[in-house]
């Protein structure tokens, strides 16, 4: 493939447009962990794409299925219609989701997944007829996607602050970051279960009558990977189920074997009410996401007269026929390749490896869980600009991270190897003492 000639027309999201437009980084194609740019150099995946790509890419089952989808139905309405592989795809996702997680609602990426949980959430309450739960909780520095509802629940600054007053009726959490207690914790750190008391002090203030839905990721991808500490999350299971307040966990990055597990829940022992997912259920491939609610959640809806739509919510792509396919080719990738297991039996690698960055100058913290990690770097004169230096001049070396404020974060898909995973901390290593 050529590499575009014009750069104007098309505004990239997430991106100092004209920063990219001066120094283009332009991927042409993928073949298991390697992408190819235009200059014809082979890019090492650390990033599983952009945490999605968790079988690494172009795999041959999942492009087949995918091919064979788009020349045999290429577009089924799901309102009040159905496909035979949009049946298939929420069977498999419902069976490997924990618990009763037993109902799967489609839709199309993250941020959707987000939108839907959180509306599910508010109209379940008021299906029991407890229509004061309208509020909704979030945390500090959490990311739940770029939708309205995902952005006032998120808790990241930046992602906020240009769009005004965003949904009313919500309230956050405090992050969990807490360097001085856990810098270079290995996994989930030892110290901050009793931040989800915070939770007692919203409910005391608002009344729980009024709160209808928490939302966490189990571990904070975006805003610089920090995995709960220990007990967190049961502590706050504990607290929504003694106040009638669902749980929402976003599982749109820890879903699919990210944590060496199917899913956070399940590694963790700590069932949600509603999870979201997206990214790994296709593999990248096409997009997709969903909210898979529980039993009791489902139940709700089910109760007024069988004619009448039960959720007045949805989407034209919600379970497309190519993703479902997608996904079902994924899952079987997935379980034939044992890619969950083998992300749990890595990850020590992987941990021994990054820690090894410590001691390295201007690296404060180094964080770890399953198959992601990061290094956290002091900011210098302007924020982000240390770690951006080091992803840029990463990529010119043939390795693709990600970062996000002054960290350096890498989650690599579930096949890599062990060289490989000596090669992206190696670079890291070598850029980290190099830039300034
Ligand atoms: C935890 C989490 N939730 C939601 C989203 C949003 O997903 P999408 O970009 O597919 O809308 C992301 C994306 O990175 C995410 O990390």
């Amino acid at each position: 493939m050529d590499a575009p000639t014009n750069l104007d027309a098309l505004w990239l999201p997430f991106t100092a447009n004209r920063q990219f437009r001066a120094a283009p980084r332009m991927l042409v194609s993928a073949k298991g962990m390697y992408y190819t740019d235009d200059q014809g150099h082979q890019v090492l995946d650390a990033c599983a794409g952009l945490w999605c790509v968790n079988a690494g890419h172009a795999r041959p089952r999942i492009v087949e299925a995918v091919q064979k989808a788009v020349a045999t139905l290429d577009f089924a309405p799901s309102f009040q219609m159905g496909h035979p592989l949009a049946f298939e795809a929420a069977n498999r996702v419902a069976r490997l989701a924990p618990g009763n997680l037993n109902h799967v609602f489609f839709c199309n990426s993250g941020s959707e997944a987000g939108d839907s949980a959180l509306k599910i959430a508010l109209a379940y309450h008021r299906q029991r007829g407890d229509a004061a739960r309208t509020k909704l909780i979030g945390r500090e520095r959490g990311y739940h996607g770029v939708g309205f509802g995902g952005m006032s629940v998120g808790g990241i600054a930046g992602n906020r602050k240009l769009y005004g007053n965003l949904l009313g009726n919500v309230d956050h959490l405090p992050h969990t970051h807490d360097p001085a207690r856990n810098a270079f914790s290995r996994g989930q750190p030892e110290h901050g279960a009793e931040l989800a008391d915070a939770l007692e002090r919203i409910v005391a203030l608002h009344d729980a009558s009024t709160i209808a839905a928490v939302i966490v990721e189990p571990l904070a991808g975006s805003t610089g990977v920090l995995p709960a500490p220990k007990g967190y999350l049961q502590r706050l299971r504990d607290i929504c189920t003694a106040h009638g307040i669902l749980l929402i966990f976003d599982e749109v990055i820890t879903g699919f074997g990210r944590l060496g597990a199917s899913f956070a829940a399940e590694k963790y022992g700590v069932v949600p009410d509603i999870m979201t997912v997206a990214k790994g259920i296709t593999n990248g491939t096409v997009p997709m996401g969903a909210a898979i609610v529980s039993d009791t959640v489902f139940d709700a809806f089910m109760q007024g007269p069988p004619e009448a739509i039960d959720l007045p919510h949805g989407y034209t792509y919600s379970a497309h026929p190519i993703a479902c396919a997608a996904a079902i080719a994924t899952l079987d990738t997935y379980a034939d390749e044992h890619l969950f297991e083998r992300a749990a039996i890595l990850a020590p690698y992987l941990e021994e490896a990054v820690h090894g960055l410590r001691g390295l100058p201007h690296v404060t913290d180094i964080r770890n869980e399953g198959l992601v990690a990061a290094v956290e770097l002091e900011p210098r004169n302007a924020p982000t600009s240390r770690a951006y230096e080091v992803f840029d001049r990463a990529f010119h070396k043939g390795v693709l991270v990600r970062y996000t404020g002054d960290t350096i974060a890498f989650s690599p898909p579930l096949i890599v190897e062990k060289a490989e995973i000596d090669r992206i901390v190696e670079t890291l290593a070598e850029l980290i003492r190099e830039v300034p």
